[in-house]
């Protein structure tokens, strides 16, 4: 291929100012070839007049035809340069994400949810306690005005320049799918394209494509999405949504520093896009920090939280944060397509439940902590070739595998352990060296997985 029309198939994911041009380019080209602007057997023009074209150094060029060559989707050969691998095209998820994690017959490190309800406290209700909903008929759009009472005083900001949420600014869900699926559907245009974290939750994914938009990932490094990656992409897209994990991220288990988080906040402060914020894992922080990211944005970000990572995911209670204006735009949306409203019998569960929020927290996080520090060694001693994300919360550690993650999960499953290959998580679909491993498991359950895994 000449270098003009290389340049041209993928103009659409370059900017005029970058940052760092090595993680930028290579997405430009990730995109290209997922897209199918850059087919499977294109050749590469030679890398000299590649870096002229694009004005960058030939050393540049050489380290990202070498990053596109270790993730597969570029093949080299001594004397005959470069081309694009077969098979690396964007597909949308066949199968949809949620049956990825029903894994019978298994040891099941794939769902990242708490095995049981043990960590409950006593709940219970009972026909009197329906007879005292208001309204009578049982019928609450929005949900529960005490339940929704509850969770705007649970989402106080720290010190923030935006007046705390209020009653008006809450909407319940049956979990946070529910939630981002609603927002999705209401604020985002058909065709248009939504940034989310280059590894995400597989879920979010599914949902993009099915209202018809385009998913985008932001590349990350160790400390969370790339900020000058971030810009250009923002720029570029013009995105009607961003949508991040935070504070605990999924599938890597990583938080942010502040100064990274910092620096994310003041572009998407800047951005014409509506942010969102998952923090469905914020609450199992090992080590509690201020929520910056949240802070920061203030009003201007959308939040949905769970009960199910921190209490049970069989609650199915979820909440939507936003503005009054933005709260209404869902609701109607709701009403036309979806529901109307959550169930009164689910609701005051979540009530009872959350009177107990904070001590059932506290013995998850300990439980975490030890069976993340369990795994953590046990597999440093198993495989000492993987290399294993850092764990600052949630369920679930993000490996590397040497291999592609989507043989080695079926490798497992043929051995009786269920594990989430990486691509399950990526919002390319592409494939990728990576596992994600749920460690919220009693000692001898994750063991007893060990040992089947060889
Ligand atoms: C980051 C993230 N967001 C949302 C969800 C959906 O959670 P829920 O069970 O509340 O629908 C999950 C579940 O795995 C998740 O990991």
């Amino acid at each position: 291929m000449q270098d003009t029309q290389f340049v041209k198939a993928i103009a659409p994911w370059l900017s005029p100012t970058d940052g760092p041009i090595r993680a930028h380019l290579a997405l430009a080209i990730r995109q290209a070839i997922g897209t199918g602007h850059l087919p499977a057997g294109t050749r590469l023009p030679p890398e000299r007049s590649l870096a002229a074209a694009l004005h960058v150094s030939r050393p540049t060029i050489s380290a990202v035809v070498e990053d596109l060559r270790a993730s597969g989707m570029l093949t080299s050969r001594q004397g005959s340069g470069s081309w694009v691998t077969e098979g690396h095209t964007q597909r949308r998820p066949t199968v949809p994400f949620v049956e990825l994690l029903q894994a019978s017959g298994s040891i099941d490190l794939a769902a990242a949810t708490a095995p049981d309800a043990s960590l409950l406290p006593p709940m219970r209700v009972e026909n009197s306690d329906f007879l005292g909903v208001e309204p009578a008929n049982g019928l609450t759009p929005l949900g529960m005005e005490q339940l929704r009472r509850n969770i705007a005083d649970r989402h106080r900001y720290d010190s923030s320049h935006s007046p705390d949420p209020t009653l008006d600014q809450v909407i319940m869900t049956s979990g946070a799918h529910h939630a981002l699926g609603l927002i999705i559907a209401a604020c985002a245009q058909r065709g248009s394209s939504i940034l989310v974290e280059e590894t995400t939750y597989g879920g979010l994914i599914d949902m993009i494509h099915a209202n018809g938009c385009v998913p985008v990932g932001v590349p990350r490094d160790d400390d969370g999405p790339i900020p000058e990656v971030l810009s250009s992409l923002l720029r570029t897209h013009r995105p009607s949504l961003t949508i991040l994990v935070s504070s605990v991220h999924s599938p890597t288990g990583t938080v942010s520093s502040a100064h990274r988080t910092h620096a994310l906040a003041k572009i998407l402060t800047a951005a014409q896009t509506q942010v969102v914020l998952d923090e469905t894992y914020a609450d199992l922080e090992f080590s509690p920090t201020t929520r910056v990211l949240a802070n920061e944005l203030g009003n201007k970000a959308i939040r949905v939280g769970s009960l199910s990572k921190t209490l049970w995911t069989g609650l199915r209670t979820g909440w939507i944060i936003a503005s009054p204006t933005i709260c209404t735009d869902i609701a109607r949306r709701r009403f036309q397509q979806f529901d109307l409203g959550p169930s009164i019998p689910s609701q005051l569960f979540a009530l009872q439940a959350l009177e107990h929020f904070d001590v059932v927290v506290q013995k998850r996080r300990a439980q975490l902590i030890d069976r993340s520090s369990w795994l953590t060694d046990a597999l440093a001693v198993k495989f000492p070739d993987w290399s294993l994300s850092r764990v600052d919360g949630g369920l679930a550690l993000w490996a590397e595998v040497h291999m592609d993650g989507n043989t080695f999960a079926k490798q497992a499953s043929e051995r009786g352990v269920a594990v989430l290959p990486g691509s399950a998580c990526r919002a390319d679909g592409q494939p990728t060296p990576h596992i994600r491993l749920c460690f919220d498991r009693p000692i001898d359950v994750l063991e007893a997985a060990l040992d089947r895994l060889g």
